[in-house]
């Protein structure tokens, strides 16, 4: 038996704690660069209306506005079709923990004022991304074009790429807990329903 199997008695037969699970280990993904679900599966809906997933940073879980957040380019192809079609889903998978995490509803886009507290808590690194001339996705003649600039032709102003910033807010409506123990697996699904979380077993 696993260590995470071993320490499972509080939620293994308990939708409540179970719910409980689902957050805190979203909120260490956001935390814990470490955690396997530090990164997440993001689907979106393309505007040719065939799916499309990716992986992004997990950057923020908020169990009480049932918020999930990331960040994108807002040049990217994903931006695009969350703004035609807002439906998402993600999915985590914990290999050690044995935990999957899928989570559905909608996306809200910000950009400018609205995704500046958010710009403002991206470090340096994390800005780089931004800086490109090129969106995600443009063809491109020389694959080094897009490489960050280095030594006197660094880049100093702190706000380069300020402009194609954006965050992805996520508003849930279902959740769906999948644990694997040798014991019987479990599976629990939870609804958004007349404010608060109905959860049931589902078979897994
Ligand atoms: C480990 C990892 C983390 C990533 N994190 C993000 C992220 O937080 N936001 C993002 O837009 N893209 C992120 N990406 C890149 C996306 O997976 C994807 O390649 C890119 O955003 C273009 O997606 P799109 O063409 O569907 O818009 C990440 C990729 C990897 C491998």
């Amino acid at each position: 038996m696993t260590d995470a199997q071993l320490d499972d008695d509080h939620f293994y037969n308990d939708l409540d704690a179970t719910l409980d699970q689902v957050w805190k280990r979203l909120r260490r993904g956001v935390a814990d660069r470490r955690s396997a679900m530090h990164t997440a599966q993001l689907a979106s809906i393309g505007l040719d209306g065939a799916p499309r997933v990716r992986t992004v940073v997990l950057r923020g879980a908020d169990r009480g506005a049932r918020r999930l957040r990331v960040h994108t380019d807002r040049r990217s192809p994903k931006f695009a079709e969350m703004a035609a079609q807002p439906r998402v889903e993600v999915c985590a998978y914990d290999p050690r923990g044995k935990v999957q995490i899928r989570a559905r509803g909608a996306a809200e886009l910000a950009v400018a004022a609205g995704a500046e507290a958010a710009w403002s808590a991206t470090g340096r690194s994390g800005r780089v991304c931004y800086r490109s001339p090129a969106g995600p996705g443009m063809p491109l003649d020389d694959p080094a074009w897009t490489d960050p600039q280095s030594g006197a032709d660094a880049v100093t102003d702190a706000d380069a790429g300020r402009e194609h910033f954006s965050v992805v807010f996520m508003t849930l409506e279902h959740i769906d807990w999948l644990y694997l123990a040798a014991r019987g697996h479990r599976r629990a699904g939870f609804d958004w329903h007349d404010g608060r979380w109905v959860g049931r077993w589902l078979a897994p």
